[in-house]
């Protein structure tokens, strides 16, 4: 029965194969069905297809990493920090790469709530739980899904967002509000047996109160 979700893995080696536009279509699609506060939808999708922009993106990862772990002094945490480079470029040889952008969430109780005065500790704590965010994830687990159903495989990726502002400036996408927040690979995986990293015992994860 949930053969659809247990076929999604992180896919991070893919064959030399394109996605035809009509089951990128599809996948995005997917990921717009997702729920979102408010039936807010502040997602945006920026595709990326051209093996060079994706390289070139790549790089900018690289470069931005490699800076930021000069200001490391302790030399394990430098060279942790260095080797999961490779774990934020890989999307370079992927036939496309998914950037996702999450706009503003249109939340007047925190004004009504600032305005009334209560204190901003405790609006604070309502805005922590991040809606904005919520939404995008579950629509990148949406497409995740489709993509696995369409017999493709892909990667959510945060990591590369050290690079945020610079991948933004790259890529050169402005609409009021939306910024980059996560992206995704996707194409035909190449690994033969596809496996996902283990799961904590439900007893560990699970509480259920009667
Ligand atoms: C928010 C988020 C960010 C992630 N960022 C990265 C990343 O930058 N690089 C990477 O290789 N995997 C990344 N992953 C994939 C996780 O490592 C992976 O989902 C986890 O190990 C479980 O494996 P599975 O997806 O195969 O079930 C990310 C996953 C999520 C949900």
């Amino acid at each position: 029965m949930l053969d659809f979700i247990i076929r999604r893995h992180s896919i991070r080696k893919f064959k030399d194969e394109n996605i035809p536009d009509k089951d990128l279509i599809e996948i995005i699609k997917a990921a717009t069905l997702a729920p979102s506060g408010k039936n807010s939808q502040n997602w945006h999708f920026i595709v990326i297809k051209n093996r060079n922009k994706l390289n070139e993106i790549a790089d900018i990862v690289k470069n931005k990493e490699l800076k930021l772990s000069q200001y490391i002094k302790d030399g394990i945490e430098k060279n942790k920090f260095i080797s999961s480079i490779d774990n934020h470029i890989f999307f370079k040889d992927a036939p496309i790469t998914v950037f996702v952008y999450a706009g503003p969430y249109p939340d007047n109780r925190k004004k009504i709530l600032k305005n009334a005065k209560v204190a901003k500790e405790e609006i604070e704590e309502y805005i922590n739980v991040e809606p904005r965010i919520q939404n995008i994830g579950a629509a990148m687990e949406n497409l995740l899904l489709a993509a696995a159903n369409l017999g493709y495989g892909g990667c959510w990726m945060t990591g590369p967002m050290l690079a945020k502002k610079e991948i933004e400036e790259y890529i050169g996408f402005h609409k009021d509000g939306y910024s980059l927040v996560c992206m995704a690979p996707l194409g035909v995986p190449s690994e033969n047996e596809i496996i996902s990293s283990t799961r904590k015992p439900i007893e560990e994860i699970l509480t259920i109160i009667d």
